[in-house]
């Protein structure tokens, strides 16, 4: 049963406060989650609660949040068994009372929501992925590592957010993580030689001034092969665009040019002939259901069309993608929506719809590696995590070699298969 639920003010990756939850079981054990904040974000996502006090962190003060979950969300589960974790998010959702978790705040009630899941997970002795996922949990994800990064989370002139190897071909995890940071040490050097600052972005990648978004595709299969791999077949690309952050008024800003959808679309089917691409995120804007509809008529068979600020893990947006033929792959932010019950009611959804899901931090990390997890719990078979570099970034990828080394003969690594139906 839930003692005592506590909460404060701690700080993520890029300096600013976030909030951390403790919960406390009659059995004596204290599980702790930290709770992500993104940058480039959706506008339908479940509000985050900012003190709004320029006094304290530029207003970015989390103590509003905290005090939620001290006096109101902490007091409204205790008593309540751990492993009830689907009636702990309905009083969650109920207690804060509004659409989109204004009052108490998402990250609030998100802290709770995972907190209880992991003292749940260890009052039962089981790993969390186990917990969650029960027997069949054993697919290890292919990493998308985001070497490359641009729009919002850099200063530099790239629009595309982020530029992903994804080591498709390798047999292992960690046979994964290790192509994917010898990579990136080699794509260091190649931006090094050509006269390109390394200096990182939010997520662990480097933020070189490119003249082009197709320079840094280049500057990704150059790397590959230099490193003694394969692009395609061992290491295949990938593209997070974020293009809700440079469309205005119906017009796409990218390269210093104007772009239509439609001829944003013709140039997307151009990368994908050009390049080994196996994923696009976020290729049109949050709202543009009409040229996301024929952007996947266009490429949905061929590339993977994830949907991130469109869907923002919401299953009523999901279901309504699903509805339309829009995208096929759903992105999995647990902040997105606010609760652990409706980020599986959502990756339910995306997988009884044939759609894929890959898992996903935010801009702003934590050391918490609930996602790591999570993402095998429900055989995702993909998580993103940044750069292999940086401790917030990497703590994710070193709980997948746990989680593998604990599965041991019964891991299975997604590989390949994560993208196969996309190659028809
Ligand atoms: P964000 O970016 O965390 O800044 O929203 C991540 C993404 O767009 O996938
Ligand atoms: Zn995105």
């Amino acid at each position: 049963l839930i003692e005592a639920v506590n909460a404060r003010e701690i700080l993520d990756s890029r300096g600013n406060p976030t909030v951390e939850v403790e919960v406390l079981l009659d059995d004596g054990v204290v599980q702790r989650a930290a709770v992500p904040s993104g940058a480039s974000t959706g506008a339908f996502e479940a509000y985050e609660l900012r003190d709004g006090d320029k006094s304290r962190y530029g207003g970015k003060g989390v103590l509003k949040a905290v005090d939620a979950v001290i006096d109101e969300l902490g007091p409204a589960i205790e008593g309540v068994d751990a492993s009830e974790q689907r009636i702990i998010d309905e009083i969650l959702i109920e207690t804060d009372g509004t659409e989109n978790k204004s009052r108490t705040g998402a990250n609030a009630i998100l802290g709770v929501s995972l907190a209880v899941a992991k003292a749940a997970a260890d009052s039962a002795d089981l790993p969390l992925f186990r917990y969650v996922g029960g027997p069949n949990a054993h697919v290890l994800p292919v990493p998308l590592f985001n070497v490359i990064n641009g729009g919002e989370h850099a200063d530099n002139g790239i629009d595309m957010q982020e530029f992903f190897l994804a080591p498709i071909g390798a047999s292992t995890f960690a046979e994964a993580l290790r192509w994917g940071a010898e990579t990136y040490h080699v794509l260091k050097g190649e931006l090094k030689a050509a006269g390109f600052a390394t200096g990182l972005g939010d997520e662990g990648g480097f933020a070189p001034d490119l003249p082009s978004n197709r320079e840094g595709l280049d500057f990704l299969v150059k790397a590959i092969e230099k490193a003694g791999f394969t692009p395609g077949s061992d290491i295949a690309l990938g593209l997070d665009v974020a293009a809700t952050e440079f469309f205005n008024d119906g017009v796409y800003r990218l390269d210093n040019k104007d772009w239509t959808a439609a001829e944003l679309t013709d140039y997307y089917v151009g990368l994908v002939d050009a390049y080994p691409i196996v994923t696009i995120e976020d290729a049109l804007a949050e709202d543009d259901w009409d040229s996301w509809k024929a952007l996947t008529d266009a490429l949905g068979a061929k590339v993977q069309l994830v949907g991130d600020d469109l869907f923002v893990t919401n299953p009523e947006r999901l279901a309504r993608g699903i509805d339309l033929g829009v995208a096929n792959s759903l992105l999995v932010k647990v902040n997105q929506i606010g609760t652990l019950s409706e980020t599986l009611d959502a990756v339910d959804l995306a997988h009884r719809s044939g759609y894929t899901t890959m898992f996903s931090h935010r801009s702003g990390e934590t050391e918490d590696t609930t996602i790591a997890d999570l993402a095998v719990a429900v055989n995702s078979g993909q998580i993103k995590s940044g750069a292999p570099a940086r401790s917030e970034r990497v703590a994710k990828y070193n709980q997948l070699l746990r989680i593998e080394e604990e599965l041991g003969d019964a891991a299975e690594f997604a590989g390949r298969s994560a993208f196969r139906r996309f190659k028809g």
